[in-house]
């Protein structure tokens, strides 16, 4: 964002704008009041969390929930583009492209330029995995690395227009889909670079999969069960993970970067319901996740009561 904010400076834009699932809006609208420039936010409403929508506000943007989906953002700022002096800051800017390679070299940076075999990421509109490529390939090329790690994409199943753009139209044609998932930030049913991503996972040998809401839900309580805490849309790479060590893509000896793209703190509802048993159908949840779940426990503030839910916690080993 940093990239693209400043050329939008540079080139003397006064409002920049971005439709978003959250995140974006809240980089954008930190930059922009940095950079001395207005910012417009369209997301949609009563699909982001307050945690990411009340950045925005907080850093002055004008920000407008509209009713529709991310999409929908999408498609109205596009128009919004060609009419009003107003520079766009979504992922298909490729100056934000640019940007995001830095997560690319600051994580062979990380691994003292020793390639990992693989690196999975979250799939929603595709930026994140077109520029990771991009970084791969012109690293290669820099001879920074000898050989490409495969990148694979991860969505969510009521997200997954990439994963069936592959498999029904051979990376050819955009297969879209009307997205569904509790993983807002890659809630996103017509990816802007989809042709980029395609050509990455062609490049890099990469795999694109898709997860369930149960095994998301699962990925993201086990991250947590680490001491790691990350937002439902990030927790996808370990579901992937699962899945493709199954599938023999991956291989238990291989190594592997996960990128946690999000913090749980900006979307602490989800941490929540899960906790608390409200996400899912009863019945739906199975043992291992049921075996995940760690509810707060209101007490009367007595010792005894403290010490006898600590016994059971014990016995229970939870
Ligand atoms: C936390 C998080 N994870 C993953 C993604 C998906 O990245 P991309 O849209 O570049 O595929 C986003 C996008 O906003 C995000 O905010």
């Amino acid at each position: 964002m940093t990239v693209a904010a400043t050329f939008a400076r540079r080139a003397g834009f006064r409002w920049v704008a971005c439709a978003s699932t959250g995140n974006t809006s809240a980089s954008m609208a930190a930059y922009a009041a940095r950079g001395a420039m207005r910012g417009l936010v369209l997301v949609p409403e009563g699909k982001i969390s307050w945690s990411k929508l009340s950045q925005a506000i907080d850093y002055g943007a004008v920000t407008c929930q509209l009713r529709t989906d991310f999409d929908g953002c999408l498609r109205l700022l596009q128009q919004l583009v060609l009419e009003a002096p107003v520079y766009q800051l979504n992922s298909i800017n490729p100056f934000r492209l640019e940007g995001q390679k830095t997560l690319a070299f600051e994580l062979l940076e990380q691994l003292d330029w020793r390639e990992p075999d693989h690196i999975i990421v979250p799939g929603g509109n595709l930026g994140n995995s077109s520029a990771i490529g991009k970084a791969l390939v012109e690293m290669r090329e820099l001879g920074l690395i000898s050989r490409l790690p495969r990148l694979s994409v991860v969505q969510a199943e009521g997200a997954n227009a990439l994963v069936r753009t592959l498999r029904e139209a051979g990376g050819k044609r955009l297969v879209t889909v009307s997205a569904e998932t509790r993983a807002t930030a890659i809630r996103i049913g017509n990816p802007a670079s989809w042709k980029k991503a395609v050509r990455v996972l062609e490049a890099t040998g990469g795999a694109c999969e898709q997860v369930s809401e149960i095994e998301i839900a699962q990925a993201k309580a086990e991250i947590g069960a680490e001491g790691i805490g990350c937002e439902p849309a990030s927790a996808v790479t370990l579901a992937g993970l699962k899945k493709l060590l199954k599938q023999g893509f991956v291989k238990p000896e291989e190594t592997v970067v996960l990128v946690l793209t999000g913090n749980v703190l900006k979307d602490p509802d989800f941490t929540i319901d899960f906790h608390r048993g409200d996400m899912f159908e009863p019945g739906t949840e199975n043992a291992a996740l049921s075996a995940l779940r760690h509810p707060p426990i209101v007490l009367d503030a007595t010792l005894d009561a403290v010490t006898r839910t600590l016994e059971q916690a014990e016995k229970s080993g939870s």
